[in-house]
């Protein structure tokens, strides 16, 4: 736990803490939202339109939250999600990891993370390593065997990235590689961060922003540019090449970045395991709904076939309420965990989901559910022109 002066008690004070001590260009690159962040806003403003009717003088309750997502126990509904960052905190995924271990849930680990999965893992065995279909049938199961010899539990296989690349509020410039003249041209936004430059001092210099899950069996770590380069040059994957990598793998498969109904019958049919509900957390194409107007109509074509985990605006536990009343099994977490990194490396992200633990637990005992296996919609107040689902189905 963070120490009473470090303490903070909801999301929105961590996100205030992390704009304060990270270099301008890092925090916006966390921000981020693709285009005019229509998507962005709404992940947000979409939990503000769900209301409950609390009840009263119901007694004492310590309701159930454990639950299990592609076949490991949790302690609460709520995922680490993979997030492909660098530079934020020196002990990176590591301190994450710990965290989330500490708190007896799982993580997601991005393959443009900054730490490689052996040391992650070794912080959390709960681990689901997070690829892109990017480089050749050969170099994926590359990507695979590494996983799997590290000990993952489970992949987690992104399909909803476009390549948006415009915001509206412009892109940070990011870096190649932390050389002198990289450094000099950050300098003005850097040494006006006095604490971040002091942590990475301190870990041994700056962030070397290459991606080590990414690695070639006989080479180094290429840098995130390099990595990146490679994914944008490889032809996006059918549903046939879904069902190969589920096939080599041979454990459980999540297919994140799901939005149309068709797509998740798709992927229980390409042999996935669970699928996310998501829109990258509004980074990639602008004007896709909240994930959480998409959940139903998602739960309702595949539910009974396949776990269905979303993620995208989780900044309460109310709001992890709400999610699981409209039919997710969990829920994961992006910028939440971020902003407490950020704010305070390990004891930051504990803070950051000991408030969602708590956050819920009070409102299943504010509209008296004694298990999150009993929320359904009509815990909710659900404005009528609240859900969007596709006008058509190509299936
Ligand atoms: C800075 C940043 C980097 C991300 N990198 C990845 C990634 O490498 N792989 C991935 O599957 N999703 C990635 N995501 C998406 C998250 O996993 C998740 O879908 C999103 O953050 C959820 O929305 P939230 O931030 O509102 O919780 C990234 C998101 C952010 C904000």
């Amino acid at each position: 736990m963070a120490s009473s002066s470090q303490w903070f008690e909801t999301i929105a004070e961590a996100q205030r803490r992390a704009k304060r001590r990270l270099p301008r260009s890092v925090y916006s690159a966390l921000t981020a939202g693709a285009e005019s962040g229509v998507t962005l806003e709404d992940n947000l403003t979409a939990y503000r339109e769900l209301g409950f009717f609390p009840r009263i003088a119901a007694g004492a309750n310590t309701p159930e939250i454990g639950c299990q997502v592609l076949g490991q126990a949790m302690t609460m509904p709520v995922l680490i999600s993979p997030t492909g960052v660098q530079a934020v905190h020196p002990d990176g995924e590591v301190a994450v990891a710990r965290a989330a271990a500490s708190a007896g849930i799982a993580m997601g680990l991005s393959s443009f993370a900054s730490k490689p999965i052996e040391e992650v893992i070794a912080a959390n065995e709960k681990l689901f390593f997070q690829m892109y279909w990017l480089g050749s049938r050969e170099r994926i199961e590359q990507l695979l065997d590494r996983a799997r010899s590290a000990g993952a539990k489970a992949i987690i296989l992104t399909l909803d990235w476009s390549f948006a690349h415009r915001r509206d509020w412009g892109s940070p410039a990011i870096p190649e590689t932390l050389d002198l003249r990289a450094m000099l041209k950050l300098a003005p936004e850097v040494l006006v961060r006095p604490r971040w430059l002091r942590d990475y001092a301190r870990a041994g210099g700056p962030p070397d922003l290459g991606v080590p899950n990414m690695s070639r069996p006989t080479g180094s770590a290429p840098s995130f540019f390099e990595a990146y380069g490679e994914w944008m040059s490889t032809p996006a994957p059918t549903w046939s090449d879904v069902e190969w990598l589920c096939a080599q793998w041979e454990g459980p498969v999540l297919v994140k970045g799901v939005s149309h109904p068709d797509d998740a019958r798709a992927a229980v049919q390409a042999g996935a395991a669970a699928v996310s509900v998501s829109n990258h957390g509004g980074n990639n194409l602008d004007g896709t709904p909240a994930a959480i107007r998409i959940l139903p109509g998602v739960v309702g074509a595949v539910g009974d076939d396949i776990e269905v985990l979303l993620d995208g605006g989780i900044r309460r536990g109310s709001d992890v309420v709400k999610a699981l009343a409209l039919g997710a099994r969990a829920v994961m977490i992006g910028r939440a965990y971020l902003w407490g990194l950020a704010a305070s490396g390990e004891a930051g992200v504990s803070n950051v989901v000991e408030i969602l633990r708590s956050g819920i637990i009070e409102t299943l005992n504010a509209i008296d559910r004694v298990a999150i296996r009993d929320l359904c919609p009509d815990d909710l107040i659900i404005p009528s022109n609240f859900t969007r689902a596709p006008a058509t189905s190509r299936v």
